[in-house]
């Protein structure tokens, strides 16, 4: 499309939401460009050839929402099956149902507490630091729901998933435990869940087939040599930008830091692997912190009956050319993205948005909720500039 009315950089949910907003609301013509050889970020997902079972390639995507109008505008691209997420913990050869629940007390302490008591229990464990501040996440994580579960469920995958002992870490990486007294192990407290019926990239593909909109894939903003990069748009061009906004200016205030994750898929000649979707390994012993089994996220699916795939999910600190998945946010990020912001917002003709646009970790209902308030406040302005 030749002199595109808007640029958006990322095919994410971010600019999937603002491309059809500026498409089908404001008649714009758009063009999606996209460094990937796929469109859809961080929640594309491919049906893996030797076992036929949908696979989310960047890591396990489960959508859930309590926003009515997230949930009303997604039902206009795909409709959401019935799953309902639960989780489980390997701790010692024995496997328990997480969040903490009354099912995990009882399970772990060999009882039969009923909630109240159950509940007094933790109170007394969670003593240990009373009228203290905790001065790391340990004591942090003790003083929240007890030494015993703790150390049991939360020091080690936490210590795994920051490669860094939890004496070590800020207790603010925690504000809460959840603890539930009932046997409810639900892992969303939502109002909607459910996984796209015919799967991500089905959805992601629906939110973009418009007259209006063109994706280019394996583009790169920052690459001179293809014509619609930062050099020659800016100020010229209206762009919404979903890239890390320190790559935009050239990493001159230095690097916000970012944790990533290693996905090892293996395939095997069982039916069912682990009976269920994802099953965290809570000790330090497993050196992974999950293992994702993508066929359970579909039982409604005809999948083959004599082979399966996972992932077993390894968390580390990522360098500048790893996948940011997660921001880590220390005080020292938080101040250089406060300057980043100021240039942000001096940009000329320019919004940032997006998990990677505002360096923050972003669920896919508010990333599509953040873009949709970006379509109502910013856009039309962004159109006339
Ligand atoms: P996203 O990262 O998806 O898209 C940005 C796009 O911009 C990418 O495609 C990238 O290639 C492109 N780009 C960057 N720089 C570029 C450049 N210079 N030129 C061109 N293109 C460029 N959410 C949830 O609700 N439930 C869940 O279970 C999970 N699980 C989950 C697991 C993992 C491992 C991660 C990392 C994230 C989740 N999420 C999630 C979050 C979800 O992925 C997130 O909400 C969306 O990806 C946000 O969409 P964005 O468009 O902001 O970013």
């Amino acid at each position: 499309m030749s002199n595109p009315d808007l640029v958006i950089v990322g095919s994410g949910l971010f600019g999937l939401t603002i491309a059809d907003r500026a498409a089908r609301e404001h008649g714009a013509r758009v063009t999606i460009i996209e460094s990937r050889d796929h469109i859809g970020g961080n929640a594309y997902s491919e049906v893996d050839d030797r076992t036929g079972i949908e696979v989310h390639k960047y890591g396990a995507h489960l959508f859930h929402t309590s926003n009515e109008r997230v949930w009303k505008y997604v039902n206009d691209f795909t409709s959401f099956t019935d799953y309902v997420h639960k989780v489980y913990t390997t701790h010692q050869g024995v496997v328990y149902p997480m969040p903490i629940n009354l099912g995990t007390i009882n399970q772990f302490f060999s009882a039969a507490y009923s909630p109240s008591e159950a509940r007094e229990l933790i109170a007394e464990q969670a003593g240990e630091f009373a009228g203290k501040d905790p001065e790391n996440l340990n004591d942090k994580g003790i003083s929240l729901i007890g030494r015993p579960l703790y150390e049991a469920f939360i020091k080690h995958y936490t210590g795994k998933q920051w490669q860094t002992d939890p004496k070590d870490l800020p207790a603010s990486i925690i504000s809460r435990l959840p603890v539930r007294y009932t046997y409810d192990n639900r892992y969303f407290n939502d109002t909607y869940e459910g996984l796209p019926t015919k799967g991500y990239t089905a959805w992601l593909e629906n939110m973009a087939d418009h007259p209006n909109i063109e994706v280019k894939l394996s583009t790169d903003y920052f690459d001179e040599s293809q014509e619609l990069n930062k050099k020659n748009l800016r100020g010229n061009v209206p762009v919404v930008y979903t890239g890390p906004v320190d790559r935009y200016f050239d990493y001159e205030l230095g690097d916000l830091k970012w944790r990533t994750i290693d996905l090892e898929t293996e395939h095997l000649d069982v039916g069912d692997f682990q009976g269920t979707s994802v099953m965290n390994y809570a000790d330090e012993s497993v050196p992974f912190t999950r293992i994702i089994e993508p066929r359970h996220f579909h039982p409604e699916r005809d999948y083959a009956t004599d082979r399966t795939l996972i992932q077993r999910e390894f968390s580390r600190f990522a360098e500048r050319d790893d996948e940011p998945y997660y921001p880590i946010n220390s005080s020292a990020d938080r101040e250089t993205l406060l300057q980043y912001r100021e240039k942000a917002a001096a940009e000329p003709s320019t919004l940032f948005g997006g998990r990677l646009g505002t360096y923050q970790y972003l669920d896919m209902h508010m990333a599509i909720g953040a873009a949709l308030s970006m379509a109502d406040n910013k856009l039309p302005d962004l159109l006339r500039s």
